[in-house]
Formats: C-alpha cells, sequence, structure tokens
C-alpha cells in the first residue's frame, strides 16, 4: 500500500470532511490538508463515503463529534440541508449547500461554488452589468447563475433541454436563448456548465472556434482534462481563458475560509490540485 506523509495527528486534533458518494477521487483532501499545513494548524481532512439512506445519521455523527467544517458533493447537496440548523440566504435560494460550519454546535449552511465561478471572473473582469451566457441548466449553472445575478451581470441561458432553462431562468430572473442560436450571439462572457468536454468525451465543445470569437472571456466548469477543447478553442479564438481548475480552487479556499477565519495559500491549493491531475502549470 502506498503511504503518504502526514504531519503530526494528537489529542488537539481537529477534523473537517467531504461527504458525498464517490468521493474516493475528490482533490479536497490533498489541497486541504497542504494549505492546514501550511498555516500551522491542526486540522486534518478527510473524504468519506456515505449512503444517500445514511445521510441523515452521518449528519448527526459528526455534529456530535465535533467536526469542524464539513463540504457536501454529490448526491446529497440538496438534501442535506433538511438537516441543518441555519442555511445562508443564497445557498437557500439555489437550493444546494456544499459547505458546513459547526459553530458551537449548530451547522450553518453555504454555496461556495458560486463565490469560486465568481471569484474565478473577477481575478480578469468586473462582472456588474457583463452580458454572461451559461451553458446548461444542472446543478453547476444553477449556482452560477445565482451568483452572477447576485453580483448584478445580465445572464442568458442555453441549455440542450430547453424546458430546463426556461424554469432556470424564471427561478433567477434571467433570459434563455436555444443552445442552437449561440451563432447569434455576442457577449461579454461564455461559460460551460455542463459536463460536456469531460475526459471521456475530450473531443467535444458546444461551442465553435467562430462562435467563440464573439465573446472575452471563455471559463469551463470541467477540470479534467486541465484543457478542454472548449478552452483551446477559446485560446485559438483570442479570449482570455479560465479553467474548471480555477473554480475547485477558490471555491475550495472560500470554504477554508468559511471553517479556519483564515485565507489558504491559493497557490499551494492550486498546485496541489495539479499535481493530483497529472499536470505541471
Ligand atoms: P451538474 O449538477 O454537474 O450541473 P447535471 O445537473 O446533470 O449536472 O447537469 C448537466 C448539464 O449538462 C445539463 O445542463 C445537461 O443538459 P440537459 O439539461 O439537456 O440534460 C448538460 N449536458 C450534459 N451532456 C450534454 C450534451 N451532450 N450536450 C449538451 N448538454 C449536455
Amino acid at each position: 500500500m502506498q503511504t503518504t506523509k502526514i504531519s503530526k495527528i494528537n489529542a488537539q486534533t481537529k477534523l473537517c470532511a467531504l461527504i458525498g458518494n464517490p468521493v474516493k477521487h475528490s482533490m479536497s483532501p490533498a489541497m486541504h490538508n497542504a494549505a492546514f499545513d501550511k498555516l500551522g494548524l491542526n486540522i486534518k481532512y478527510i473524504a468519506l463515503q456515505v449512503e444517500e439512506n445514511q445521510l441523515k445519521q452521518a449528519i448527526k455523527g459528526l455534529k456530535a463529534l465535533n467536526i469542524i467544517g464539513l463540504n457536501i458533493t454529490i448526491p446529497h447537496k440538496q438534501k442535506v440541508m433538511h438537516h441543518l440548523d441555519k442555511v445562508d440566504l443564497v445557498a437557500k435560494k439555489i437550493g444546494a449547500v456544499n459547505t458546513i460550519l459547526n459553530k458551537n454546535g449548530k451547522l450553518h449552511g453555504f454555496n461556495t461554488d458560486l463565490q469560486g465561478a465568481i471569484m474565478s471572473l473577477e481575478e480578469h473582469t468586473v462582472v456588474k452589468n457583463k452580458k454572461v451566457v451559461i451553458l446548461g441548466a444542472g446543478g453547476a449553472a444553477r449556482s452560477i447563475a445565482f451568483g452572477l445575478k447576485q453580483n448584478k451581470a445580465k445572464v442568458i441561458i442555453l441549455n440542450r433541454t430547453v424546458k430546463k432553462a426556461k424554469k432556470l431562468a424564471k427561478q433567477v430572473g434571467c433570459s434563455t436563448m436555444k443552445l442552437d442560436q449561440l451563432d447569434s450571439i455576442k457577449a461579454d462572457i461564455l461559460i460551460n456548465a455542463t459536463s460536456v468536454g469531460m475526459h471521456s468525451n475530450t473531443d467535444k465543445s458546444l461551442a465553435t472556434k467562430e462562435q467563440l470569437k464573439n465573446f472575452e472571456i471563455v471559463m469551463d466548469i470541467v477540470y479534467n482534462p486541465l484543457e478542454t477543447k472548449l478552452i483551446r478553442l477559446a485560446k485559438q479564438a483570442g479570449c482570455t481563458t479560465i479553467t474548471g481548475l480555477k473554480m475547485l480552487v477558490l471555491q475550495a479556499a472560500a470554504s477554508f475560509e468559511i471553517w479556519t477565519g483564515k485565507k489558504p495559500d491559493i497557490k499551494l491549493m492550486q498546485k496541489v490540485a495539479l499535481k493530483k491531475l497529472g499536470g505541471t502549470k
């Protein structure tokens, strides 16, 4: 069995965890443990696989064990809300929680997925008043759309299943167009919030190079591969590009700050995640 060097665990060590199913390929333990160590915090982060019918017991148990904080991933992001003492307003609107803080025995839920997206964009531009096209209307698109709306961007949702796009747009308070109307859209930002381009279908992109020439910034939520076909085409089209890895690292950093009140070393987290993904940049 492969062994990894970990810093000392003792009687004062506090715990954070990810719960989801599956969790074994998650990059969060590596990113958070490196960041805790860097700041000399005696906290460890582990990944726990929890079945759907065990969620309630798992949350109750972790609360009783006085765990500092949790990340929640698929398939528990929605249902976990029923087991919390308080849910942040935006997370409530989105209907999904990915971060929990145990504050004096009370569990508070947050959604840092949207912060990951907004912070990534704000490294390059001011989101306010920007025209943003979101491809997709699933869970990821939902967080990003609410985040953008909260930051006063003008959002247009395009999705393969039009009914889902319309439903989401109505909830967010934004507009929709059909995926095949992409040719006619010129905007500041395009975000792929679908799974298209992910490792098993890396030769796919929902937008062509010609279509991408109508956007300044192109962001992809997909981080495996590190450079998706969409990002490659966007670079060729002269756009500023933001990879899914950036979003992943910044949502993790936002969770870290909620638990510890401290800013993590973001560059270190990115380096660790890159190493796990087999990249070097
Ligand atoms: P997540 O929570 O990660 O967003 P999801 O809720 O399953 O996952 O949503 C996946 C998104 O990717 C949806 O918008 C889906 O479009 P549909 O609503 O039409 O299913 C989109 N998607 C997945 N595969 C796609 C493909 N081959 N072409 C276009 N859109 C696709």
